[in-house]
């Protein structure tokens, strides 16, 4: 029977998902997939976890929803609570949402509104990174530098600055590190000259990149440079940590690596790792109060905002991850994992590089290592990497267009917290075979 959903991929013929257990799915027809990405990195305590259900469950029969215009929830305070005492901001203030791209939105206009409401009016736009995604809503994808999933909305979008990106294995400088100036950080303060400061409200990018560069973290001096150059000229400073955040990358929050402040946190994702879709703008107490004096209010809504069943996901799933240590897991078991896919894959001539901090890694593909050449986008090779797995019973996360915006792939491997030894093992295993399969399918083309 033709079914009515309009789905992602409109030539797939997807399988029922039926029953989520542990690092596990099971479709309907019985086969077990270990899911080693959470999706799109999403399950960060895994699938199935009762006492998260239950406190959902619970909050939905007490009251599901009230409008945030017109109530609080007591789940939603206690929730709040519990964030201000692990997210690195002074005195935070959340505003709560359903999507990280909604949460990014949000993020642009609340720094666009501290900047009017400070006496600042001409300061619009935001700079941001190419290779960076923060999101598909058309706020979101004009801050995001993937050439593809722009391209056809181009002319709806505002144009505003990009700069490159900071990717060691490609260093759009062509230099290496150590022993560079560290031009991805010098880059914003051009951009900012260029646009003339007093035009810019914010920069906004990924502490460590997501699926459009596979976990690319930059060198240490980075992010303090950048929270330098955003001091200097006023500019706002948004951490995109929709993916990273809660734990993600070894520690609650991956700016925490660098100690750097920023001063608006995304978070959505892991928040509460696909039980509810819920999304976080965090944002410094101290510029709440200053459109507390301007307009009064953030001129800013949301139907199902400040959701009391997602507070009751976010804050029960918060408990587990405090409860378990897995923000801990995350960090050790990240690094044998780290350590398992370097040893596994080092010597596949397509893997070009493994990446990754905590439970976030990346394998970049590539046609010949010596000269880091992709494969041409034709071959959609991270996909066939990513659907080879699937057949396997392995979920892992693909992107495209690392190397020049349009080629180049890798996959993500994320899997939850709760993942085994034995597991990771499992994991490492099908995803080798999934690449050699993949590669010598294409020699034979
Ligand atoms: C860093 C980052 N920001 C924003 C988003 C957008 O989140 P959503 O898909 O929930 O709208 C994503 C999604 O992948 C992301 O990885």
């Amino acid at each position: 029977m033709e079914s009515h959903v309009f789905y992602r991929r409109l030539g797939r013929a997807y399988p029922v998902a039926e029953r989520g257990e542990g690092i596990y799915l099971y479709d309907a027809a019985g086969k077990r997939y270990l899911d080693a990405s959470g999706g799109p990195v999403v399950v960060n305590i895994g699938h199935g976890v009762a006492e998260v259900v239950q406190a959902m469950a619970e909050q939905a029969g007490r009251v599901a929803y009230a409008h945030a215009e017109m109530f609080t929830t007591q789940v939603l305070e206690e929730y709040a609570r519990a964030l201000a005492e692990i997210v690195p901001l002074p005195d935070p203030r959340f505003f709560f949402l359903s999507s990280g791209s909604e949460a990014v939105e949000t993020a642009i206009k609340f720094a666009r509104q501290v900047q009017i409401d400070r006496g600042e009016p001409g300061r619009y736009m935001v700079i941001s990174r190419w290779r960076s995604y923060h999101g598909t809503t058309l706020g979101a994808l004009a801050v995001s530098g993937r050439a593809h999933l722009r391209q056809p909305f181009l002319p709806l979008m505002q144009d505003l600055p990009q700069i490159p990106p900071p990717y060691c294995y490609r260093c759009p400088w062509d230099q290496s590190y150590p022993g560079c100036d560290i031009d991805c950080a010098q880059a914003l303060e051009a951009a900012v000259r260029l646009a003339g400061p007093e035009n810019v409200a914010a920069f906004i990018a990924e502490p460590i990149s997501g699926a459009s560069l596979g976990a690319a973290a930059p060198p240490p001096e980075y992010w303090p440079l950048v929270r330098e150059i955003c001091d200097r000229y006023g500019l706002l400073l948004i951490a995109d940590e929709v993916m990273t955040g809660f734990g993600r990358t070894g520690r609650w929050f991956a700016m925490q690596h660098w100690d750097v402040v920023p001063d608006v946190i995304v978070m959505a994702k892991g928040a509460a790792g696909g039980y509810f879709p819920l999304s976080i703008t965090a944002v410094r107490g101290e510029w709440v109060e200053v459109i507390r004096k301007g307009h009064g209010d953030f001129v800013h809504g949301g139907t199902f905002s400040h959701h009391a069943v997602g507070a009751a996901a976010g804050l029960a799933v918060l408990r587990y991850l405090q409860k378990n240590d897995l923000v801990t897991a995350s960090a050790v078991k990240g690094k044998a994992l780290g350590e398992k896919l370097s040893a596994a894959l080092g010597d596949l001539p397509c893997v070009g590089d493994v990446r990754g901090m905590g439970l976030m890694w990346g394998v970049e593909f590539v046609a010949d290592r010596a000269t880091k050449a992709p494969f041409p986008q034709a071959a959609r090779f991270a996909r066939r990497v990513a659907d080879a797995a699937f057949d396997k019973g392995l979920i892992v996360y693909p992107g495209t267009g690392c190397a020049d915006g349009v080629a180049g792939d890798l996959v993500m491997v994320a899997p939850p917290f709760i993942i085994t030894e034995p597991q990771m093992d499992e994991a490492v295993r099908l995803l080798r075979e999934a690449i050699s399969e993949s590669a010598n399918r294409r020699m034979g083309e």
